[in-house]
């Protein structure tokens, strides 16, 4: 037998500040549930853990695609007739200057080759402060310093100008806009699109818009519902990516379906289309069968998304009562999407908070802190997916554990 020593094999240096704090506190779940208790999760946006399911004529599409044999390798930026389905749905989004559409392995890879196709060592792109945590990632595994810019509370979040004003460096290249946002279920203004759309075409930045959840707006309390704005549609001159994606919109989070809708100008999108492509290609395509899914679903019947809103509006509006009548919270409404993003007034972590709910309550949330926020404040995001009884139960144990543990404020 020869003799072999085993050593410890370090992970990259640069992972160090990788963190996905959804996934993160699962550890403290476990703990919890090897004592027997059953932990309601509000942390993962899968609508497919609740009352939600698949429009069956987008599995049958899928399960007809593999019965047919298309079980080999897809064309690198996708499969035609998908291609030509999110064009179709470019247009209807108001999007007049497409200059390119490819398909990946969900919104994650879009995020991820986009990013890497663009930013060279020592360049930056603006992300939003609290942000969904895959960008900050994608950025750490590039070895590219995080410069984030703050989303203003006061203002029902939206982007504050001056802060991207001060974050603005001659290095940075682009800027990312979610929308609706995750985590705080905001919505940006069609006057706050205009303002960012001035910043990128002064500063030639590309932006990336996340609108993986732009069919699932909810009315405000005045019964409002004004339609999802594309940044594209408002700014069709400026190099812009919109994501989408079959994950949130058509409830089928596990296939790993995205897009990316290249716009702007042509011949200055060009070159950096290009090395999109390269990247399409070297990692060989997306999941094949499940692209066959994208057709129907975008040009097919939208029947599930009248439900799915109704749902969420009623889980969103007694989210949002509950926010209302508990001490020490408060929070914007959220428009779009499923998350809320509440504020609490505590006089400990919210990282604190959120792991010893999980151990006292067997509630699951997310701290702010894991998506990052202003100092000085705590937050917490809860997923308002679950159905209105076990809303009401886990918001009566949360109310429980915030009186026990601080008071009345
Ligand atoms: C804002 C945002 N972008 C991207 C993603 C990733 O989506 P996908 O499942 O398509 O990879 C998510 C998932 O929660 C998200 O919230």
């Amino acid at each position: 037998m020869p003799t072999t020593q085993t050593r410890e094999i370090s992970a990259a240096k640069r992972l160090d500040n990788v963190r996905y704090a959804i996934r993160d506190l699962a550890c403290v779940a476990d703990e919890v549930t090897k004592q027997g208790h059953k932990v309601l999760a509000l942390n993962v946006g899968d609508p497919l853990n609740f009352d939600f399911q698949t429009p069956p004529h987008i599995i049958e599409a899928v399960y007809k695609a593999m019965r047919d044999g298309k079980n080999g390798y897809a064309p690198s930026p996708g499969i035609p007739e998908a291609l030509e389905a999110i064009r179709g749905e470019a247009a209807r989004k108001g999007i007049t200057t497409v200059r390119d559409v490819f398909v990946t392995s969900g919104v994650s890879e879009t995020v991820d080759l986009c990013i890497s196709a663009l930013v060279n060592p020592g360049e930056d792109i603006l992300t939003p402060c609290p942000d969904y945590p895959l960008y900050s990632a994608v950025l750490c595994k590039l070895g590219i310093a995080l410069n984030a810019y703050d989303l203003n509370e006061e203002d029902a979040w939206q982007p504050e100008l001056p802060d991207i004003a001060r974050k603005l460096t001659p290095r940075t290249r682009g800027i990312v806009l979610i929308n609706p946002n995750n985590p705080t279920g905001s919505l940006c203004t069609r006057q706050m699109l205009e303002q960012i759309a001035d910043i990128a075409r002064r500063r030639n930045l590309v932006v990336f818009a996340d609108e993986i959840y732009d069919k699932l707006i909810l009315p405000d309390s005045n019964g409002d519902a004004t339609p999802h704005i594309a940044f594209a549609e408002v700014a069709p001159d400026v190099p812009c990516i919109t994501f989408g994606g079959m994950s949130k919109n058509y409830l089928v989070p596990g296939w790993r379906i995205g897009w990316g809708i290249v716009s702007g100008d042509a011949a200055a999108v060009k070159p950096y289309t290009e090395g999109i492509h390269r990247l399409l290609r070297a990692r060989l395509c997306a999941n094949h069968p499940e692209q066959y899914a994208i057709k129907p679903a975008l040009e097919g019947p939208q029947d599930h998304l009248i439900e799915v809103q109704r749902k969420l509006r009623s889980r969103r509006d007694l989210t949002q009562k509950w926010c209302e009548a508990t001490p020490r919270v408060s929070c914007v409404a959220p428009r779009g999407a499923f998350y809320a993003f509440p504020r609490i007034d505590i006089p400990e972590s919210d990282e604190i908070f959120v792991k010893e709910l999980i151990r006292q309550k067997h509630v699951m949330v997310v701290h702010g802190s894991g998506f990052g926020q202003k100092p000085g404040t705590q937050h917490f995001r809860i997923v308002f997916l679950p159905d209105e009884k076990t809303l009401t139960n886990a918001y009566a144990g949360i109310a429980d554990f915030i009186r026990e543990r601080y008071g009345l404020a």
